[in-house]
């Protein structure tokens, strides 16, 4: 077991790997530069989503693998989840949890659910500290002013706290990093850092850092920053983040959390969309340090603040359902009157048409009721319930 301090730096990067050319600009050429930053080994450990192409995934990992022997790409989904981890030490271990929901089929334009967001664990050994890293990106907020994924993305929020709540007790450290697409104000990052008991390294970091720096996605020095969104948000957001927690038996302390790239050396264009957040974290050995506490009080207030948001994700489900119910009962209904129409000569393929849309119809009302809107419902239900069982048990405590 190491006896002094160990340095352990990390890096984050939402790495906008879009493959539709139209959506994505120079993609190739900043996979490719994100590659050659990487493989100068500044960092110990690299999580990055959106890679969300094997071939990329690939291109990265012979360009870094003089420095990141070990790495891992995270499957889930049609497309796989996007995330992946390179790490200097081995690991030893791997699991990935799919959120249980994840945005729906038909928003394509979202597409998060071909995705299947999740957290990805993987277990490290580093000079001797057994490391947690949870690598996730959680479904994205689309509309700020009205949010039709808010309770999606508070189960994901809670499924997130929770998972590393139980997971994260058997290692010496824990780090969670990601695109969380979520604001420090909202109430899932609370859910987040209270449930799952974690430290946000850019505000642990030991010189406080001057405000509106930290922004991470819509920033103005970001090139591919849409203008519109600097009018409503002029500093951009927050919504990429690491954090920390230890054990007990070592402290653990972030030195500094900075955003280290800028633009692509001699180009105009950003390596991303996002910010890279990159964090210096100090370890030591202390047999006096004891796990922190969760502090039940805030986690309990955020629990009571979240159950009536998974309640309107139940209502919202149920009515989505009603509605798709009525939609097939009408397509059914004006199939059977189509088919009694008598069409002129040399028009029947007009009605052909209409009644093959007619059916797409029907059947993506079937999916929709009786698959898609009932496991959405489900998955509010679980956690609401899951909060609520938490929240009675510390009453009668
Ligand atoms: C060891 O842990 C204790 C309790 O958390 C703390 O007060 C102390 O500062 C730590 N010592 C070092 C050297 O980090």
């Amino acid at each position: 077991m190491f006896e002094m301090a160990i340095t352990l730096k990390v890096l984050t990067l939402n790495c906008w790997g879009v493959f539709t050319p139209l959506a994505c600009d120079y993609r190739n050429k900043r996979i490719m530069a994100i590659g050659d930053e990487l493989a100068k080994g500044e960092y110990d450990i690299v999580m990055l989503q959106e890679i969300w192409t094997q071939a990329d995934y690939v291109i990265l990992s012979n360009k870094v693998a003089s420095v990141f022997p070990h790495h891992h790409y995270f499957h889930s989904g049609m497309f796989g989840s996007g995330l992946c981890v390179f790490s200097k030490s081995p690991i030893i271990e791997i699991f990935t949890m799919r959120y249980s929901i994840n945005g729906y089929a038909h928003k394509i334009h979202h597409g998060d659910w071909f995705g299947n967001k999740a957290v990805g664990l993987a277990k490290i050994e580093y000079k001797g500290l057994k490391i947690n890293l949870y690598i996730t990106h959680a479904l994205a907020e689309y509309n700020i002013e009205n949010d039709e994924y808010i309770a999606q993305r508070m189960v994901q929020a809670y499924e997130l706290s929770q998972f590393v709540k139980h997971t994260g007790e058997t290692s010496d450290i824990n780090i969670v990093g990601g695109d969380f697409n979520m604001r420090a104000e909202e109430l899932g990052y609370r859910v987040i850092t209270t449930n799952g008991n974690l430290e946000d390294a850019w505000l642990k970091q030991k010189e406080a850092p001057v405000t509106n720096t930290g922004m991470t996605s819509e920033t103005p020095r970001n090139s591919f920053t849409n203008p519109k969104k600097l009018k409503i948000q002029p500093h951009g957001e927050r919504i990429d983040f690491l954090m920390f927690r230890s054990n007990g038996g070592f402290t653990m302390e972030c030195e500094k959390c900075y955003l280290p790239l800028d633009k692509v050396p001699d180009q105009t264009y950003s390596y991303s969309d996002h910010e890279a957040v990159a964090a210096i974290f100090t370890i030591r050995k202390n047999i006096t340090a004891m796990t922190k506490q969760l502090d039940i009080p805030s986690r309990n207030k955020n629990f009571e603040e979240a159950v009536p948001v998974l309640q309107k994700g139940i209502k919202k489900a149920q009515f989505d359902r009603n509605v798709y119910i009525a939609a097939l009962i009408l397509g059914l209904v004006a199939f059977f009157f189509l088919d009694c129409i008598p069409m002129p000569y040399g028009l029947g393929w007009v009605l052909s048409c209409v009644e093959y849309t007619l059916v797409l119809g029907v059947v993506f009302s079937i999916w929709m009721s009786v698959v898609m809107c009932p496991v959405e419902e489900n998955a509010c239900i679980a956690a609401q319930k899951d909060m609520l069982i938490i929240l009675n048990s510390d009453k009668i405590k």
